[in-house]
């Protein structure tokens, strides 16, 4: 639509009075708001180094090319990447864009980032996502000239898994080949150690020195000292929104409202709305000895089949809720009324339209309880810099200083060890730790991050299940070091829930999708909960195999492990009907803690080493993982094992030999860490 146009570029030069660094753009790729975050933080910090800047999600970017595309009748649709990156031309005739693209599961881009990416690597002829290494440069030459552009990237991925950074790199590589000027070298931050270090190190030491030496006017090198002084710490800083609190007749008004507006909550703007769905079944399926819980789920779909409608072994995403006894305690100290019912405007521009409500955090009006329920992050980790952003808050020196140590980069270690290892949540700071906290809604609004829909990966068939999503998952519980216990705010949520309750959820893609050919052979590897996919896939074979009697139908061979037998030996009686019906066809089961060493599921595929080169190599097998990371690592690793002993090759092509399996869908895995 053409009024996204203000929104999205620059089209008039930034007030070079106030802005002497000129417009400079924020890109991102975000799936669980990380990106998103250290976007608006670079926001805010170019705004005080003299930079125009704007954050926009890439799906964002896709869907001001379409416009473009159609406003030109399809005749610009070569150059209008380019055109629209390049908008916000400075006079000395270079658009200035920042990149933060985070890497999701293997080596992916996330949702939003989808269709930049398809789009970017046939602008730069590029063949392949993931041989990165292998001089990319060379290849088809570019369709797209993006000389216009300068720009940097920084990568959000994680060392434990195989393709490290990959969306980073790729998109790094891709506008270089594009002909667009890299401003810094890209920065790369691993999530497995200390991303947000990484981060906040590239940003101050590389990013913003280059950015204002080469665009800010007058300024020879990075060590501008910053304009903040300790003493605007304590005067409330300026707030984005303001809070409207509704009385009498109002509320009664916003209560008709607010049943719509919350009915389809929109997450990640475009694409996916979430519904509440009933529980129609919830079952514990570990035996009373084990003192772990994984529970099966049943959800009905039947009244929202338009917006749930799903297809075997796709994702769940669940909305939860915080723990009423924690969010009550948050509304005590900060002296929130639960049941008082607001509306929220952004405090630039308060003129009520859909527009505004839209690009607002979440929809209003609704009560102080339903934002601090389903809104607020109130017991995950908070990053350092809503420590920072906090401090602010505390009217106490001793607490702000605590949380501006902890957000500085030398407090990464107390930070470490005062937070990360002590499970602490915003709720343990301001009912606890710092109680001298004073932040007004409008305030906790702006600075509390969001509560971030979890996915699960569906574990029934959407032929044999058409109206009811099937779950499984193990309730998160840990000790906390003071002796805590500690429980998983969404698998708790769920865990809360009985049958008959709404919890409001959504579909999206998984990467699993079974071969079309019935006769291909398929190997699962699922341990632990690992086994969801895994059923969902059997159930679907099943089905097929009885609808489709005349056909010769290829086997299914599943690997599962669980710690013993009697304990945690999950679905074992579906299980064992799928192999007597014949439609599993060998079940190898790794009991890690039934004999004094470790028995893993890696350790019983490689005693299959022959047949499973025979299914892959001849028979065109598919296989499908699903677990942990390091049990993935470790089939991964087995797998190559496989191939070099019996494919008789170099360990380089036995890489290369699976790389061509994940390429052509034959090898899938979904881990978690
Ligand atoms: P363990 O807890 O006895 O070590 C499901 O969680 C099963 O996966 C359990 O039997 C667990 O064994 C096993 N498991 C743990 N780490 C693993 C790894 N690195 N590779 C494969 N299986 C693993």
């Amino acid at each position: 639509s053409p009024s996204h146009d203000d929104d999205l570029a620059a089209c008039t030069p930034p007030d070079p009075e106030k802005y002497p660094g000129g417009a400079l753009t924020i890109y991102y790729g975000s799936q669980t708001g990380t990106a998103q975050t250290f976007a608006e933080q670079l926001v805010r910090e170019g705004e005080s180094a003299g930079f125009a800047a704007k954050a926009i999600d890439l799906q964002d970017l896709m869907d001001e090319v379409d416009s473009t595309d159609e406003a030109d009748g399809g005749a610009g649709s070569s150059t209008s990447i380019g055109n629209v990156l390049c908008r916000s031309v400075d006079e000395g005739g270079k658009a200035k864009a920042v990149f933060l693209m985070a890497t999701y599961g293997e080596g992916e881009p996330t949702d939003n980032a989808r269709q930049f990416v398809d789009l970017i690597k046939v602008k730069a002829g590029i063949d392949s996502l993931y041989k990165l290494d292998e001089s990319p440069l060379d290849g088809d030459a570019a369709l797209e000239d993006l000389s216009c552009l300068d720009f940097a990237v920084f990568g959000l991925g994680n060392k434990q898994y195989e393709h490290y950074n990959n969306m980073g790199r790729f998109v790094d590589m891709a506008l270089e080949k594009c002909g667009a000027s890299r401003i810094v070298p890209i920065g790369l931050g691993d999530d497995n150690d200390d991303l947000e270090g990484d981060f906040e190190t590239w940003k101050e030491n590389v990013l913003w020195p280059a950015l204002r030496k080469s665009y800010v006017k007058g300024v020879s090198d990075g060590t501008e000292p910053s304009k903040r002084t300790e003493s605007d710490a304590i005067a409330l800083p300026s707030c984005a929104y303001q809070v409207e609190y509704l009385q009498g007749e109002e509320c009664e008004i916003a209560k008709t409202n607010s049943t719509a507006a919350d009915r389809v909550q929109n997450i990640n703007k475009h694409y996916v709305y979430a519904v509440d769905c009933t529980v129609s079944a919830k079952r514990e399926l570990r035996t009373e000895s084990d003192p772990g819980s994984t529970i099966h789920m049943e959800i009905d779909i039947t009244s929202n089949i338009g917006t749930m409608k799903y297809q075997t072994a796709d994702n769940l995403g669940v909305l939860p809720r915080n723990d009423p006894t924690i969010v009550e305690a948050v509304a005590k100290a900060l002296g929130y009324n639960l049941d008082q019912l607001f509306d929220l405007h952004p405090t630039s521009n308060k003129d009520n339209s859909k527009i505004e409500k839209y690009t607002l955090p979440f929809p209003t009006p609704c009560t102080v309880r339903t934002f601090l329920e389903r809104y607020c992050d109130l017991s995950g980790l908070p990053r350092r810099s809503d420590l920072k952003q906090l401090g602010q808050y505390a009217r106490d020196d001793i607490d702000r200083k605590a949380l501006l140590r902890m957000a500085a980069k030398e407090g990464k270690n107390e930070y470490k060890e005062k937070i990360v290892e002590r499970h602490v949540g915003i709720c343990d700071i301001v009912t606890r730790l710092c109680p001298s906290i004073v932040c007004p809604l409008e305030h906790f609004i702006m600075v509390c991050p969001r509560l971030q829909p979890r996915y699960y990966t569906i574990s029934s068939s959407s032929t044999v299940h058409p109206n009811t999503i099937h779950i499984t998952f193990s309730v998160t519980e840990d000790t906390k070091k003071d002796g805590c216990k500690f429980k998983g705010c969404c698998t708790g949520y769920l865990e809360r829930e009985s049958k008959g309750e709404p919890i409001r959820v959504f579909v999206r893609d998984s990467t699993f999708r079974l071969p079309k050919e019935v006769e291909r052979p398929i190997i699962m590897i699922g341990p632990g909960t690992g086994i969801a996919p895994m059923r969902a896939i059997l159930q679907e074979r099943s089905h097929w195999r009885k609808a489709l009697p005349s056909k010769d139908h290829g086997p299914n061979i599943l690997y599962f492990g669980c710690k013993n037998r009697s304990t945690d030996y999950i679905y074992r009686d579906e299980l064992e009907s799928f192999q007597s019906e014949g439609t599993l066809t060998e079940l190898h089961l790794a009991f890690s803690r039934e004999q004094d060493h470790k028995v893993y599921v890696q350790h019983l595929l490689y005693k299959q080493s022959a047949e499973t080169w025979k299914l892959i190599h001849f028979d065109k097998a598919h296989i499908f993982v699903c677990g942990a990371v390091m049990m993935g690592a470790a089939v991964v690793q087995t797998l190559q094992d496989i191939i070099v002993d019996h494919g008789r090759m170099s360990r380089e092509d036995a890489k290369v030999y699976f790389d061509k399996l994940m390429v052509e869908g034959r090898f899938v895995q979904e881990l978690w860490s």
